[in-house]
């Protein structure tokens, strides 16, 4: 199945950056905008740099992975000992963020500041023993003026990557669009990820059932 992948980047306690990909990664909901991603233990038990990480200094940025950077995307896999620069291992430019110190992928034209909400920590079979699912919440959103058409996100702009089974990959190079039949304005809007037209769309219809009760009333 193709997945998108969580290009995770973060700082060590002491400063040192950090970049990975996990394609067991996702949004969650919208508004706020929750992103998670989910690290296998390495072989001695221990977390992955990512989520240590992640866990000592509450932040991290997601960075969108795209066909243009794969090369660079797959550089930033290898398992090097914590406290290496993969962005340096990459040759990738670092772009600061703008709420906190963690380094982006400057290259990267979507990014996310996150904020550490929790983690799951799921039990698996030995020699890992447990998975650890960071979950964070989007606080900060960048998006570069080159991969918008009309003031929309163009995916055909920024050709994402997916990770499919084995060592495949799926670039996304065209889109076509389907609206759900019978979906009432608030559940449009959601689906959109609206948060401002859910907002409008649920006191329109508040409003209507209030003066639709009036009515009622005036009847009696
Ligand atoms: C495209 C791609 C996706 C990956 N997805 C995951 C994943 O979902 N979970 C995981 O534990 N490792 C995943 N890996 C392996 C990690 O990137 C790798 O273990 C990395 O060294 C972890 O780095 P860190 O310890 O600096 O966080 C993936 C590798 C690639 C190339």
């Amino acid at each position: 199945m193709p997945r998108p992948i969580g290009w995770i980047s973060t700082l060590s306690d002491d400063g040192r950056p950090n970049l990975a990909p996990y394609s067991q990664f996702n949004n969650l909901t919208f508004d706020p905008p929750y992103v998670m991603f989910s690290a296998n233990r390495k072989a001695d038990g221990n977390s992955k740099d990512s989520v240590i990480n992640a866990e000592q200094t509450g932040r991290f940025v997601w960075n969108l992975a795209t066909y243009a950077l794969r090369e660079a995307v797959n550089i930033t896999a290898e398992q090097v000992p914590y406290g290496v620069d993969e962005f340096e291992r990459a040759d990738l430019e670092k772009e600061p963020g703008r709420l906190f110190d963690i380094p982006m992928v400057k290259a990267s034209p979507v990014k996310f500041e996150c904020e550490y909400h929790s983690t799951i920590r799921l039990p698996a079979n030995p020699p890992m023993g447990t998975v650890d699912i960071i979950i964070g919440k989007v606080i900060g959103v960048h998006i570069s003026d080159d991969v918008l058409t009309d003031g929309k996100l163009d995916i055909t702009k920024t050709m994402p990557i997916a990770r499919c089974g084995y060592y495949q990959y799926a670039v996304i190079k065209e889109t076509f669009a389907m609206v759900i039949p019978g979906n009432n304005e608030i559940t449009a809007a959601g689906l959109e990820g609206s948060r401002k037209r859910v907002k409008t769309e649920t006191a329109r219809q508040m409003q209507r059932s209030q003066s639709t009760a009036g009515l009622h009333e005036d009847n009696v």
